[in-house]
């Protein structure tokens, strides 16, 4: 039988109640609908709105439906409407009319976005951690190869040299700002709902902040509505996740490229590869490939929760419900991309004399040329057509600027005196962009030690 059934003449349609019913997924908040009813039953008792015995009848039986659900020997029940009604039945069948005072100066309306908020504060630390790891292993990385030489790209041409610590210190400064914005939604989200109602609070004496100390909140929600109606919090978190998934997914492109004969850069530990089961020869990056996938996966969940949202009238809606799907789904593909993502990272190869090859041809180093001549006293766009001449002349040729003789580089510009070749070499290239930020060794070492600092902080 409902709860809410003294109004009604009929039993729910069985349709109805599945399509009705959320407990096949809300079930994952019962812990926290669990510390949330205990924190409001001991509010309860010290605000004499109940008695202290019965208080303490009901946390009795919660901490056992805890332990119960915990060890299993508790099962969900699928024809339960949610999780909070589930909890609160059982808590009735088990403790009798004291259970029955449980929901007393409560509504599912503030439970739900109590639970939630709790569930969403839990989750932010869980992937925190999980992005802080990602970050280690990036600047670990990063540490072997502030030497391996790579060109880098613009609009996926050759553009300068670089190297490998350089790159991939890229990928740590994206999720140094993902661990920043994780922090930033918490503070949002630590603020306390409960008391909150319905949508318009209560008419008992009710403690309000002895809930949030309870609960461990740092604020309390100031507006019984919003408090009722809000899910930025859950918006929020899948826009970080998002992001997070984004930046996995562009790293997951270029490990993708990477790993092809083109290129050549990386090889793949065989555990965090896969075959094909029709050619024999074929190791795939499916890792990386699946993580490119799942971001779109995650992107649509932010876009359905835009969507619920975006015409509800104050205050709870039910459309909010579908809320936590959409949630579930990111967090736990973030979660497993990020795990997974970080061995494999972790476990491939670099090949340092590929990248050197491929950076050694393409002309990266025209840039240098056009600046060791403006160096030599001619103007940057003088000397910009001046090598871009002598480009065109190798391309001709199929040289590099470096394979040309001084006396044919001086046929372009008789500013060019023998320094030339040691001014162009990939070492000068990279080394001498030792500006913060930039990828010269000691400009990558520092930032590494900066990163290194951060993460042990
Ligand atoms: N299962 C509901 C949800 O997740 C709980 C709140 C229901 N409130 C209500 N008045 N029906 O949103």
């Amino acid at each position: 039988m409902k709860l809410w059934s003294g109004r009604f003449s009929k039993d729910t349609d069985k349709l109805t109640n599945d399509f009705n019913s959320s407990i096949s997924f809300d079930y994952r908040l019962y812990k926290f609908d669990i510390l949330g009813s205990i924190a409001h039953a001991k509010m309860l008792g010290k605000c004499n709105i109940i008695s202290s015995k019965d208080s303490e009848k009901i946390i009795a039986g919660l901490n056992e439906i805890l332990i119960g659900i915990e060890n299993e020997t508790i099962e969900f029940d699928s024809d339960a409407e949610d999780i909070h009604m589930f909890i609160e039945s059982l808590l009735i069948s088990k403790i009798g009319e004291a259970g029955k005072k449980l929901h007393t100066g409560r509504s599912r309306n503030d439970q739900v976005a109590l639970d939630t908020r709790m569930y969403v504060k839990d989750e932010i630390n869980k992937i925190n951690e999980l992005v802080v790891e990602l970050r280690k292993t990036i600047v670990t990385l990063a540490d072997q190869h502030t030497e391996s030489f790579m060109s880098g790209y613009t609009h996926l041409q050759k553009a300068q040299p670089t190297t490998l610590a350089h790159h991939l210190m890229a990928y740590y400064e994206m999720f140094k700002r993902d661990n920043n914005r994780l922090d930033d939604i918490y503070k949002r989200t630590d603020s306390m709902p409960l008391g909150s109602g319905a949508m318009a609070t209560t008419t008992y004496k009710i403690d309000r902040q002895m809930v949030c100390d309870l609960l461990e909140f740092s604020s309390l929600t100031e507006n019984s509505m919003d408090s009722v109606s809000d899910r930025d919090y859950v918006l929020e978190l899948l826009f970080a996740i998002s992001l997070i998934m984004m930046h996995l997914s562009r790293l997951s492109e270029e490990i993708i490229l990477w790993t092809t004969k083109e290129f050549s850069y990386i090889e793949l530990d065989d555990a965090f590869s896969t075959g094909s089961s029709i050619m024999p020869q074929k190791k795939n990056p499916d890792i990386a490939e699946l993580v490119r996938g799942k971001t779109g996966r995650v992107y649509g969940n932010l876009i359905t929760m835009l969507s619920i949202m975006k015409a509800l009238p104050m205050a709870y809606n039910k459309d909010m419900q579908e809320d936590k799907p959409a949630l579930f789904d990111s967090i736990d593909n973030v979660k497993i991309s990020l795990s997974v993502f970080t061995k494999m990272l972790e476990t491939s190869t670099f090949n340092k004399e590929n990248l050197l090859n491929n950076a050694l041809s393409g002309f990266t180093n025209a840039t240098d040329l056009a600046d060791y001549l403006v160096k030599k006293g001619i103007p940057f766009r003088t000397s910009h057509e001046i090598t871009g001449k002598i480009v065109a002349y190798c391309i001709l040729e199929n040289k590099t600027i470096e394979q040309l003789s001084l006396l044919k580089l001086q046929k372009f510009s008789d500013k060019i005196k023998n320094d030339v070749y040691e001014a162009i070499s990939i070492e000068t290239c990279v080394n001498n962009r030792d500006v913060v930020g930039g990828p010269a060794r000691i400009a990558v070492s520092s930032h590494i030690k900066k990163a290194k600092d951060q993460l042990n902080s």
